[in-house]
């Protein structure tokens, strides 16, 4: 694979060596030596390369999105996303809601949210859960793999607000890692015992997204709060609280409603009995 600076590179690699080092001026940083039909390539990792590294092992297979960059050993590889390249673990149909998820999540620019994500991507066992969880046990999205199909609908939606409203004046990067993240708590709370979360999956997914957040330095304060907002408040207003919701909050919080509710009424519209099923939701879940 022949690099040039700038250019944009997609493609999955085998890690073979990973270790962390530091520029002449003490700015710690990651590099993977990465393998691909014979060719080996230098990569780097910036922004929270500590949590990356730690959940990357030698042997494992990455999809990596880089870019090429100037080195003084010639050309190698800035890490833009990292993910554990699962594609053959998934059925057809998932594979391309999994390959959505990862052409949405490609399209935010913020490299403090990027690494916020690839610190979810590369964790197997998050992912191991995330692609097999269901939404839901009754309401919506109810069968395994529920949760990839909801979430991606939900960024897709959410894409297709941003192309429908140009000029759109809100967050599009944090409305994108807002979707991925808005459910991530019911990869936790489903496992509690029998199926009775220990807590709501709002709160498990704020516990989750905030221990990320802690591993990445720099990670700004108010970027934060503006995403602890959207995953703690998409289902409903703070309560005892004089905070508000914020508009990526709201836009989400609606989307995900609508997604929810199409679903229910296409896994009960064959079997209804009464009209009346089709307007009430059984549960607020
Ligand atoms: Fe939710
Ligand atoms: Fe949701």
């Amino acid at each position: 694979m022949l690099l040039v600076p700038g250019q944009i590179v997609k493609y999955a690699f085998y890690v073979l060596e990973k270790y962390t080092t530091q520029t002449r001026d003490g700015y710690e940083y990651g590099v993977l030596t990465l393998s691909s039909n014979s060719t080996l390539k230098t990569a780097y990792v910036w922004e929270g390369h500590r949590e990356i590294l730690k959940s990357i092992s030698e042997g494992d297979n990455l999809y990596v999105v880089a870019k090429g960059v100037e080195t003084k050993n010639g050309v190698g590889l800035r890490i833009l996303m990292v993910s554990q390249h699962i594609d053959q673990k998934l059925d057809a149909k998932r594979r391309i809601k999994w390959r959505k998820l990862l052409e949405i999540l490609d399209l935010i620019r913020d490299c403090h949210l990027r690494a916020l994500i690839n610190y979810f991507l590369v964790r197997k066992d998050f992912l191991e859960a995330f692609v097999t969880s269901r939404a839901g046990f009754e309401r919506h999205h109810t069968t395994e793999g529920g949760l990839l199909d909801h979430t991606v609908s939900l960024m897709e939606l959410a894409l297709l607000m941003i192309e429908l409203h140009k000029p759109f004046y809100l967050n599009r990067d944090l409305l994108f890692t807002g979707a991925f993240l808005h459910d991530i708590g019911k990869t936790e709370c489903f496992r509690a015992i029998n199926n009775i979360p220990l807590l709501r999956h709002p709160e498990a997914g704020l516990i989750m997204v905030n221990r990320a957040v802690s591993g990445i330095d720099n990670f700004p304060n108010e970027l934060a709060e503006r995403l602890y907002n959207i995953v703690a408040y998409h289902h409903e207003r703070p309560r005892h609280t004089k905070k508000v919701r914020i508009p990526e909050c709201i836009v989400i919080s609606h989307l995900d409603a609508l997604d929810a509710e199409i679903d229910r009424i296409k896994r009960i519209g064959g079997r209804i009995k009464k009209p009346r099923e089709l307007i009430l939701p059984k549960e607020n879940f």
